[in-house]
């Protein structure tokens, strides 16, 4: 069985190179050995020569760090523990402060393994125990430079899918926006008296939810609802949207049906904006419970919703349609006043007043 070589003080390097041959195409990675006993070190960076690496000696921490300025950074130091000038713990700390993505590997005597493992808390990948074994170094070292690529690795993945995630996040709400717009044209163009309806109430839905201290992702959620509110008229018949006359009770409840099927329309992809979703289905809900789809009363019905319901019913009265011709900003206030209570939120009716204080100005144009 052949005895594995070891390398101690007075080992010459024409014995290592004898034995290890440099490997074909060697790589240009560095690898710095900082030790006080030339021999030592000479010998170990023969040994990592041999294994492809380049290397760089130094005598002392001290000297190492110079090295380190002066040539920059190098993927792998090998530090013995014990030296004069500036000790191997605490150029540990100093070259990890300066240079955190080196490799350090500590070089220890068996007295000293107490000490190396606080080199391992301090951030050295590594240590080996003198007396030094040729195989143990090349095998320390190609793990010390495997871990080193590793956390390279790792933080360049992370920040990659860092910015990836975000890319597509960004992406996934422009889609989202193109698709809303595409959806409220297509309404729109359904229904032309609803032209500028929706941009209009999600314009008036969020100045009224400022007025009531909503902010953050709530507004948007509230001007993307305010947007979507009657997208469920999609599936409404068009004889019946546009009828200039009365409608029969059938056709009303099947106008009632757009609450309830715009929720169903947007589920799939406003999964995470539920009060979208909420002021869709609810809008035509009133404080009473005389509304619809559910009949919900008071603060059953949610907040958003009865924001929406106050500006719908606003910019409704002071649009002409199908049925009938618009009516004044101040009549339509007026009515709103007369609802609040019963069929409208007064605190909304009272937002949307302060948000707009000069009614006169209203509709506003789109
Ligand atoms: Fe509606």
């Amino acid at each position: 069985m052949t005895r594995p070589a070891r390398l101690k003080r007075g080992d010459g390097c024409g014995y290592l190179r004898a034995v290890h041959s440099p490997a074909p195409g060697a790589a240009a990675a560095h690898c710095l050995v900082v030790d006080d006993d030339a021999q030592v070190r000479h010998s170990l960076a023969r040994v990592i020569e041999a294994h492809g690496l380049s290397t760089l000696e130094a005598s002392s921490g001290t000297e190492a760090l110079a090295i380190l300025e002066r040539q920059g950074e190098v993927p792998l130091v090998i530090s013995d523990i014990y030296m004069p000038e500036m000790d191997g713990v605490t150029f540990l700390r100093e070259a990890l402060r300066r240079y955190p993505d080196m490799a350090i590997v500590m070089l220890t005597g068996v007295a000293e393994v107490t000490t190396a493992v606080g080199c391992l808390k301090l951030g050295a990948l590594d240590y080996i125990s003198k007396p030094v074994l040729v195989e143990e170094v090349r095998a320390r070292v190609d793990k010390a430079l495997e871990k080193r690529d590793l956390v390279l690795q790792n933080r360049f993945y992370q920040q990659h899918l860092e910015s990836r995630v975000r890319e597509l996040d960004r992406r996934n709400k422009q889609a989202l926006v193109n698709g809303v717009q595409m959806l409220v044209h297509a309404l729109e163009a359904k229904d032309a008296y609803t032209s500028g309806h929706s941009t209009r109430v999600a314009r008036y839905a969020v100045k009224t939810a400022v007025q009531l201290g909503v902010t953050g992702d709530r507004l948007e959620h509230i001007r993307l609802g305010g947007e979507l509110h009657d997208i469920g008229k999609i599936g409404t018949r068009e004889d019946i949207l546009n009828k200039p006359g009365p409608l029969t009770t059938d056709e009303f409840q099947h106008i009632k049906g757009h609450a309830a099927l715009g929720e169903r329309i947007l589920a799939p992809f406003l999964a995470e904006s539920q009060a979208v979703l909420r002021i869709t289905r609810s809008h035509h809900e009133r404080l009473d419970g005389a509304g619809f789809p559910d009949g919900l009363a008071g603060d059953a019905i949610p907040s958003e919703a009865r924001i929406v319901a106050v500006v719908d019913a606003f910019d409704a009265m002071t649009t002409n349609r199908a049925y009938r011709p618009s009516r004044t900003p101040e009549d339509a206030v007026q009515e709103l006043r007369r609802c609040a209570g019963t069929h409208f939120d007064p605190a909304v009716v009272e937002a949307f007043l302060r948000a707009f204080s000069d009614v006169s100005a209203l509709p506003i144009s789109i």
